[in-house]
């Protein structure tokens, strides 16, 4: 007789007392977490959950990327129904990006456990190296080099921001495992993340059944030009690459702004050499981050971009190069999961929303070699990458419940 799941609801404050637990690891002023990919404290974060996954009885592999997934046998052998996400962060973090879906995962399992309830498919909970790429390019490197959108080397030989390579940072937290990647089997993949945007709490919605995630194009650009004295360089003998830095940011925003839609255009990271206050800068590095839900108009932002910064270069007398930092088409989740997702949120009684993905995930690449879908939950204020990053217990509760009966579902 299959046992009666209907009533089955997961334990908010085990999940909340986990996601302190994990916060404390790399935590920061103001409430946040500092965890970047493959440090020190991304080791301490790993071997928390490892434990964890090991006394809920999971059986957990390490793949050569420094993936971890922990299976839960099923009543019949086969492919899992997976889900995770990240627990890697930026440097200005906080407790719920990525650390919510692995940590959910952790407590569907644990419902099922103490429900003495066995699924026909195996369940999995993974977590994947390097979902951020703020210290590593591209983001979501673990879950590509995972479903073999990138080859292992590549990945192993990638230098971060302060010139560590992924393989010697892997090796050196003792991450660098024996499992194959790059060819998984899974059954479905269901992820459950913060918004990380303001669509749902403006609208009063708890439940954001994700309808895929926006293309991904970022761009770092190097300007080369002359240093002098500020005082005394009239404006006409200029070569100022700090200047033709500000002038391509300016455009990013402009074209964005002109573009409308779903076009959104960030300049995150700009450093000047010598970065002094009399001096003109030879040397400008900056980084732009491009996002569009369609693919032809995401190819316009980029081809605009750059036309502008090779007119504004040659005006100015500087050389400019550029360099791909990440570059990932948008992506169309699977339609009867989408459904299925929000048709629990429905019979689970929670207003529920079709709605994209401003951010990159994992589930974006497991979308490559199974049906895959995402939940989303409300972030407060919509803000997210910061300390300030928070979601209510009764909608991280609403969340995971959502995400037990959608596996549950998925895995009978
Ligand atoms: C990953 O968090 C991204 O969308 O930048
Ligand atoms: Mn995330
Ligand atoms: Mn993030």
């Amino acid at each position: 007789m299959p046992v009666k799941t209907d009533k089955l609801r997961i334990t908010v404050q085990r999940l909340g007392t986990r996601l302190e637990e994990l916060g404390e690891l790399g935590a920061i002023a103001g409430g946040g977490v500092c965890r970047l990919a493959l440090s020190a404290e991304d080791g301490a974060g790993r071997d928390l959950v490892m434990r964890w996954m090991r006394e809920l009885g999971l059986s957990v592999s390490i793949d050569g990327i420094g993936n971890v997934v922990g299976v839960r046998a099923g009543l019949e052998a086969g492919p899992p129904v997976m889900t995770g996400s990240h627990i890697d962060t930026v440097r200005t973090g906080g407790r719920f990006d990525g650390n919510l879906g692995v940590l959910a995962g952790l407590e569907v399992i644990q419902t099922l456990n103490d429900a003495g309830i066995l699924t026909r498919r195996p369940l999995a909970v993974a977590f994947f190296t390097n979902e951020e790429g703020a210290r590593f390019n591209p983001d979501m490197m673990g879950s590509l080099v995972y479903v073999g959108g990138l080859a292992l080397n590549a990945a192993l030989a990638t230098v971060g921001i302060d010139g560590a390579s992924v393989g010697d940072c892997l090796n050196r937290i003792g991450y660098a495992g024996p499992a194959p990647c790059g060819k998984p089997e899974v059954h479905a993949y269901v992820e459950l993340h913060v918004e990380q945007g303001p669509v749902l709490e403006a609208e009063g919605i708890t439940i954001g059944a994700v309808e895929g995630v926006q293309g991904i194009s970022w761009t770092e650009f190097t300007v080369l030009g002359v240093s002098n004295h500020a005082g005394t360089t009239p404006m006409r003998l200029r070569h100022d690459a700090g200047y033709v830095a500000c002038a391509i940011a300016n455009k990013a925003r402009e074209i964005a702004r002109e573009m409308g839609g779903n076009q959104v255009a960030t300049v995150g990271a700009i450093n000047l050499s010598p970065n002094l206050v009399n001096v003109i800068a030879y040397k400008a590095v900056f980084t732009v981050d491009l996002r569009n839900t369609d693919e032809a108009a995401l190819q316009i932002a980029e081809q605009r971009l750059h036309s502008f910064a090779s007119e504004v270069a040659g005006a100015e007398g500087v050389t400019l190069t550029n360099r791909r930092l990440a570059r990932f088409e948008p992506v169309d989740f699977d339609p009867s999961t989408i459904s299925l997702v929000e048709a629990t949120a429905r019979q689970l009684g929670l207003s529920v929303k079709r709605m994209p993905s401003g951010a990159g995930h994992d589930a974006q690449m497991l979308a490559r070699v199974c049906p895959t879908a995402m939940i989303f939950v409300p972030s407060a204020g919509g803000i997210s990458h910061n300390v300030k990053e928070f979601t209510c217990p009764a909608d991280l509760e609403a969340g995971a419940n959502v995400l037990l009966h959608t596996l549950l579902q998925l895995a009978s």
